[in-house]
Order: structure tokens, then sequence, then C-alpha cells
């Protein structure tokens, strides 16, 4: 059997193995949330986020669907409430600053925080062998800048409790640092940017911007980055590094006010992101968000998940 076809053959085991696992109810033990625990889901009106938010409701969560289109945000919702479903409706552009802060402040007046964030809104605009950087000020505005933006403003909403907030960013395996395929050239940069003692927050940005300057000037090519969906593999990569990063901020937090944070892949997911390519439909795809989010005895922060298990960064 050649690699692709045993690749295919563990995918395909794992699925029926999560399957199972997702027929096993929470125990009244591990259920640590209740109706009126919050969760706020980025870019939810369609593809995997709308899978999160649909099964976070399922599991008997408030959630608050948000997408930067009003009317489309408005049908997404009605889908669930039509079934029984406790999820609520508001606008939220991550790029736009005024609008993450419309949204804190009506959080803040009609619930007083919240217990989950899961930041899932994401562009990408390459498919199949393309490689294009033409919307790469966007791609990273949105899938990195707007999930730090998101987690800025709303670590003063988190509701302190003993389970703990969770935070879950949806990423992806194209950002690995150490990716053996599609990872930065320099090594002294990558050192950098997986040594706990030299990764700050300005590094990131400092790394998104040297590249976005680079796109401008036309040099980008010989800049040594990730040779794969070069834009979007980077806007990953610096939420998978400012997740391990914010993770050991919170650990600093008192007991009753800690914050949990993740990343995870979703997979190859049939969405309008891949062209509706892909091996997995989105609602096998929001699986190890929702999971993450939901974990029992939350002790775990700062790590990336695929398929329920843990990866590499
Ligand atoms: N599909 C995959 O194979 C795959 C693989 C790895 C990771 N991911 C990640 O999974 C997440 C969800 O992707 P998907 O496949 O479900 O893609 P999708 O169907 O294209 O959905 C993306 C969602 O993000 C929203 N969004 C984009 N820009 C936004 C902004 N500025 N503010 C708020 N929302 C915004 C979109 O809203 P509009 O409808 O208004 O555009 C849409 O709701 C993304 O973070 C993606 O990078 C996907």
């Amino acid at each position: 059997m050649g690699k692709k076809e045993k690749a295919k053959e563990r995918r395909e085991k794992r699925r029926q193995e999560i399957s199972l696992l997702r027929t096993i109810p929470y125990s009244d033990h591990q259920r640590w949330w209740t109706s009126d625990t919050v969760a706020v889901v980025t870019g939810a009106n369609r593809g995997i986020g709308f899978e999160i938010a649909r099964q976070l409701a399922l599991h008997g969560l408030t959630v608050i669907l948000t997408a930067r289109e009003t009317s489309v945000g408005e049908e997404a919702v009605k889908v669930s409430q039509e079934r029984g479903l406790t999820v609520v409706f508001h606008q939220l552009d991550v790029v736009d600053p005024s609008s993450i802060e419309a949204f804190a402040k009506w959080t803040k007046e009609i619930y007083g925080g919240i217990n989950i964030l899961v930041n899932n809104a994401g562009v990408n605009f390459n498919f199949g062998s393309d490689n294009s950087v033409e919307f790469a000020e966007k791609v990273i505005a949105t899938n990195y800048f707007g999930t730090k933006n998101m987690i800025k403003a709303m670590i003063p909403l988190m509701r302190p409790s003993a389970s703990g907030a969770r935070i879950v960013n949806v990423s992806s395996r194209l950002g690995r640092l150490n990716g053996r395929r599609n990872r930065i050239g320099n090594i002294d940069l990558r050192k950098k940017l997986e040594d706990d003692e030299s990764l700050s927050e300005e590094l990131i940005d400092q790394t998104m911007n040297t590249f976005l300057e680079q796109v401008k000037d036309g040099s980008w090519k010989d800049g040594g980055w990730p040779q794969v969906f070069t834009d979007y593999s980077l806007s990953k990569l610096a939420v998978n590094t400012y997740t391990r990063l914010i993770a050991r901020k919170f650990s600093e937090r008192p007991e009753g006010q800690k914050i949990y944070i993740n990343c995870c892949c979703p997979g190859w997911v049939k969405t309008a992101m891949t062209d509706w390519a892909g091996h997995t439909s989105p609602e096998e795809g929001a699986d190890t968000a929702v999971w993450l989010a939901l974990l029992p005895d939350q002790l775990i922060s700062g790590r990336f998940f695929g398929e329920r298990r843990e990866i590499n960064f």
C-alpha cells in the first residue's frame, strides 16, 4: 500500500473513532456548563463556524452566533432557533475595531460576560496549486490580527469560574512552525518563534509586517516563507504562536479566573473556503473545536489539536 493510501486509511479509521466518540453523551459529572453558559463563535453564518455554533447549542449552551453581514447572520440563527436551540445573533466584523467594541459592549450589557470564545472567522484566497499573495494584507488582518483583537477585547468579559473560561482558535496545520514541507526557511527566525524565551507579541507582529512589506516591494518570493498558500500559512502560524504565548500569560491568572486557550486544525473540510473540496464535512470539521471548548476538567492550555489529538506546532 502506498503512502497516500495508508494516510487515507488512517484518516478513515480516525473518522470512525470520532463518530463513535460523538455518540457518547457527557455525564452530569462532566458537564461543567448550563444553559446560562455563553459561547461566542466568530464567522458563524456558514461553514465550520455555523456547525460549531450549532453543536455547542445542541449541548445546551447559549450561543452568540456572529457574522459580519447582519442579513446572513440572522438567517443562520433562524435555522438553529427553529430547532429549539438557544442561538442569538450579533453583528461582528473581526477586522473592524468599532464592530468589536460595539459587540463587547452589547455582550456585557445583555449577558454580563462570556465563558467561551471560538475564533473561527477566517479568509483564504488560494485554491489548489495557486499561490497568489494579492490579498495577503486581508488574510493576515483577518486571520491573525482579527483573532488577536477579539481575544484582547473578550478577556475582560471572561466570566470567573472554577472550570475556567475557554478560548479556541480555529487554525490550520498549514501554519505549523516545523511542518516538513511548508515552513519558514530562516532557521534563526523559526527558533526564535519556537523558543518560549524569545517568543513575544512584537516578534509575531514584526514577522507578519516584514512579510507584508516584502509583498508590497515584490521581494516576498525570496523571503524564505512557507511555499504553500504563503499568506494563509503565515497567518495561521501567527495564530498558533500567539496561542502558545498568551497561554503562558493566562497561566499566571489566579485560580477561579483561569482562561484556557488552545488551537486546532479542522482538517480539510468541504466549505466555501476550499471550494467544497476536502475530505470531511463541516460537521466533522467542527468536532475538535467543540470538544476543546467543552473539555471536562480543563487543564490543557497552549496546545494544538487535530481530530481530538494533540499535534506538534
Ligand atoms: N475548510 C478547511 O478545509 C479549513 C482547513 C483549515 C482551517 N480552516 C479554518 O476554519 C475556519 C472556518 O473556515 P471555513 O472552511 O468554514 O470557511 P468559510 O465557509 O469561508 O467561512 C469563513 C467564515 O469566516 C467569516 N469571516 C471572514 N472574514 C470575516 C471578518 N472580517 N469578520 C467576521 N467574519 C469573517 C466568513 O463570513 P462571510 O460569509 O461574511 O464571508 C465566514 O462566515 C477558518 O478560520 C479557516 O481558516 C478551514
